[in-house]
């Protein structure tokens, strides 16, 4: 029987800590920890290979190891148990670190609003379903079967250029906010989106406006990335008028207009990495990396600041704690596997599909 999470409560950092660096050697390549950047640095330093959602899911893909534990949120480790083979295991350490804005969409909902869009004209003619990778996999599937793709932070522009080839419509969800910066910067005018309200009929909308728009957004979004606002941009360059923003494009549209740069957690450690000694960056995106990014890049006279003055974590991500590693490493070494994460097969051949067209367009 699988050893209960209970008695590891109490472990303490320490204890945690070297329990956690036995179980790891002891595993060698049979497990491999895949940590996302925003994960807590206690857990991240433990991961054998880190990155953005894109750069894991081709990860997790690459790997040859049986365990593949994924210090991130349910929606990554979903990807991780749909791109590999049957017989790799993907495992969540904490089933509770969900990511709130891929529970904003939900397949009821969505295809709710295509039954509804299918008054006004053939969806399937018309329009492309595209889902941020921050979505369950069932949405994942729904653009499968619908002739739609799976994007990401750093290929969401090439991916609605790749929709709009194939239908003259984009239906993009859950978050509005990577859509509109997304489909502003490849020249549709804000008024050619419309933000597709689910819990209205018709999406709070009229025939004639939906017939005109060419983004139909989902009302959903990030809430650590709404924490940023332009004032805190505004009073940054008062103070340092020779510094530099760069923001994640899930801020809002004008914090992003307001940014010097704005991309993926990838690309925005390789921006800070490429600048000049002594830069100063203003970031806008989790906590856990910002502050990371600034302990890294101090000694090259490089000087990153957090964007908001309150705190704002990915509180779901931030679940995965020491204790959860340690329990499930542990676990594994015992010969149980606790907290697995499968796709039903039916339903991830369709997501595979949406996940591999995006995976060819990039
Ligand atoms: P990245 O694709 O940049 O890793 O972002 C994922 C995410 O959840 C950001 O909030
Ligand atoms: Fe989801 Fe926001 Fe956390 Fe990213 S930061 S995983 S979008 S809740």
């Amino acid at each position: 029987m699988a050893i209960a999470f209970e008695t590891y409560r109490q472990v303490d950092e320490e204890a945690c800590e070297a329990r956690i660096l036995e179980a790891k050697a002891a595993l060698g390549q049979k497990a491999v920890i895949l940590g996302h950047h925003y994960q807590r640095e206690d857990v991240y330093r433990h991961a054998d290979l880190s990155g953005d959602s894109l750069k894991l899911s081709r990860l997790a893909a690459q790997s040859d190891a049986e365990y593949i534990v994924f210090c991130g949120v349910h929606f990554m480790a979903e990807v991780a148990d749909i791109l590999t083979k049957p017989e790799q295991i993907s495992i969540l350490p904490d089933l509770s670190a969900g990511c709130s804005m891929a529970d904003m969409a939900n397949l009821s909902k969505v295809e709710r609003a295509w039954r509804e869009l299918s008054s006004v004209l053939d969806p399937d003619e018309a329009i492309t379903p595209v889902t941020y990778i921050n979505s369950a996999a069932d949405l994942k599937a729904f653009c499968g079967e619908h002739g739609g793709i799976v994007c990401t932070s750093s290929n969401a522009g090439k991916i609605l250029e790749w929709s709009f080839s194939k239908r003259e419509k984009v239906l993009f969800f859950p978050d509005q906010h990577l859509g509109r910066w997304s489909g502003y910067r490849m020249g549709i005018g804000l008024d050619e989106m419309l933000v597709w309200d689910h819990d209205l009929p018709m999406g709070g909308h009229s025939v004639d406006a939906i017939r005109r728009a060419k983004m139909l957004l989902w009302k959903g979004h990030c809430s650590v990335h709404q924490m940023f606002q332009v004032r805190h941009i505004e009073s940054f360059r008062q103070k340092y008028p020779e510094g530099k923003v760069i923001s994640h494009p899930e801020c809002n549209f004008d914090v992003c207009m307001h940014s010097d740069e704005v991309g993926s957690t990838e690309y925005i450690i390789k921006t800070i990495a490429a600048s000049p000694e002594g830069t100063r960056w203003l970031v806008g995106t989790e906590l856990n990396l910002v502050d990371r990014l600034a302990g890294q890049f101090a000694p090259q006279g490089k000087t990153v600041q957090f964007m908001s003055p309150t705190f704002c974590m990915c509180s779901t991500m931030a679940r995965i704690d020491p204790q959860h590693l340690a329990w499930t490493l542990e676990n594994l070494l015992e010969g149980h596997v606790v907290n697995r994460i499968t796709v039903p097969e039916n339903e991830a051949k369709l997501a595979r599909l949406a996940l591999s067209r995006m995976l060819e367009v990039s």
